[in-house]
């Protein structure tokens, strides 16, 4: 589309094409893009990103905003908004104070927008917001009142290893979420992400910060780790794509083990330290998580350590469908993690690990 728009500004400046006209399917709303490509385009869609406050949706918002859409970023937290509001031109970024369980804040959301993004997700639960209430409740009062106000698109992120049998809560309200969602606005597109990697995640991160809670299961447990702006990417592409009704797995180009990331880690960061690191009995584990609740910030919560002992589903990804090759981890890992060097080894060359052969 990009490119259409360059060459047509070159081609006949000023002019409009018969593709920068859509019409959305429901409302028969016309949306025209015009301008320039670039921060100040105009792309003709208004969007709303739930979830944008969280690490995949800054991507996303920074991805769809740089086309000239104008985005609803709905917060809880003021501050915790700011940062995406540079991410458009003026008047493009647009927050709005929300509650999940206000149908009313949800409606004045989404009543201007023709695509709705949910993101909304927490993997533990708090005083306020169990994983049924964020992940089953909230998402299908998402889904119905965007239903409710017209919105043509709606496309919801569960987890790849959704399912209603999963020992984890985690995961088995992500599926019931997913069917609700489904049951009232049944175009939905379901995106089923692995576990993302990148600067702000919570995987090479925390590996880095706390390799014993990585050492669970002897560290065997098999992961498809996923680049959080592959995934953005397609969330961003799914704006000019058809109505996909439908649910697209997107994991990972690998399947790794904990033990085999406990040793990238290690190789990137230049320390040693996970080797001394002691592997922790199961029920050690869950007694430590449990009695960690008792503080109000998040710590290890025992659904976690019950997904610490689950492999990453085998769903095939939808990669080539979308048009999109997923990036393995390696090539980024220094970049992301390079902050956790010490002066001294800040520059030196990494030695990557040799993968281990996997059996089913
Ligand atoms: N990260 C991964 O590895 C991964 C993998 C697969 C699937 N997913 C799914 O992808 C989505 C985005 O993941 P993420 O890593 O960006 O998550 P994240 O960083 O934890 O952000 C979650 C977002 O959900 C919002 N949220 C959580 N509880 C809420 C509540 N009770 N009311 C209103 N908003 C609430 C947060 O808002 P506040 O800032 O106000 O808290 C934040 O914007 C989630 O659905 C997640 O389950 C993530």
């Amino acid at each position: 589309m990009i490119l259409l728009r360059v060459q047509r500004s070159i081609a006949s400046p000023g002019k409009r094409a018969y593709h920068d006209l859509i019409t959305l399917p429901s409302t028969h709303k016309p949306v025209i893009s015009h301008g320039p490509p670039g921060y100040s385009a105009v792309s003709g869609h208004t969007v709303t990103v739930f979830g944008c406050t969280g690490f995949l949706g800054r991507y996303l918002v920074s991805k769809i905003a740089k086309m000239g859409t104008q985005v609803i970023v709905p917060y809880r937290e003021e501050d915790e908004a700011r940062h995406l509001k540079p991410m458009g031109d003026l008047g493009q970024i647009v927050p709005m104070e929300w509650d999940i369980r206000s149908d009313e804040q949800i409606a004045e959301c989404v009543r201007h927008s023709d695509i709705v993004y949910n993101l909304v997700g927490r993997d533990y639960e708090t005083k306020n917001f169990d994983y049924q209430s964020v992940h089953v409740a909230g998402a299908e009062r998402i889904a119905a009142v965007s239903a409710a106000c017209g919105v043509s698109r709606l496309v919801h992120v569960s987890h790849l290893n959704a399912s209603a049998t999963s020992p984890s809560k985690f995961y088995q309200t992500k599926a019931l979420g997913e069917e609700r969602v489904k049951a009232v606005f049944p175009t939905a597109t379901i995106i089923r992400p692995g576990t993302m990697f990148g600067f702000e995640d919570k995987l090479l991160n925390n590996i880095a910060v706390s390799p014993w809670w990585w050492k669970l299961n002897r560290g065997r447990t098999q992961i498809r780790p996923t680049h959080v702006l592959d995934v953005a990417q397609v969330l961003a592409d799914l704006m000019a794509t058809p109505q996909m009704a439908r649910t697209l797995s997107l994991p990972g180009p690998s399947t790794l083990t904990y033990e085999y990331l406990l040793d990238l880690v290690s190789a990137v960061t230049v320390r040693s330290f996970h080797s001394y690191a002691p592997v922790m009995p199961r029920g050690i584990a869950t007694a430590v998580a449990k009695a960690a609740q008792a503080v109000w910030w998040p710590l290890m919560c025992p659904d976690e350590v019950t997904r610490r002992y689950l492999d990453d589903s085998a769903a095939r990804g939808d990669w080539e469908e979308l048009g999109i090759t997923p990036t393995e981890i390696e090539p980024l890992a220094l970049k992301y993690l390079r902050r956790y060097r010490t002066t001294d080894t800040y520059t030196d060359p990494v030695a990557f690990p040799a993968r281990p052969s996997l059996t089913a």
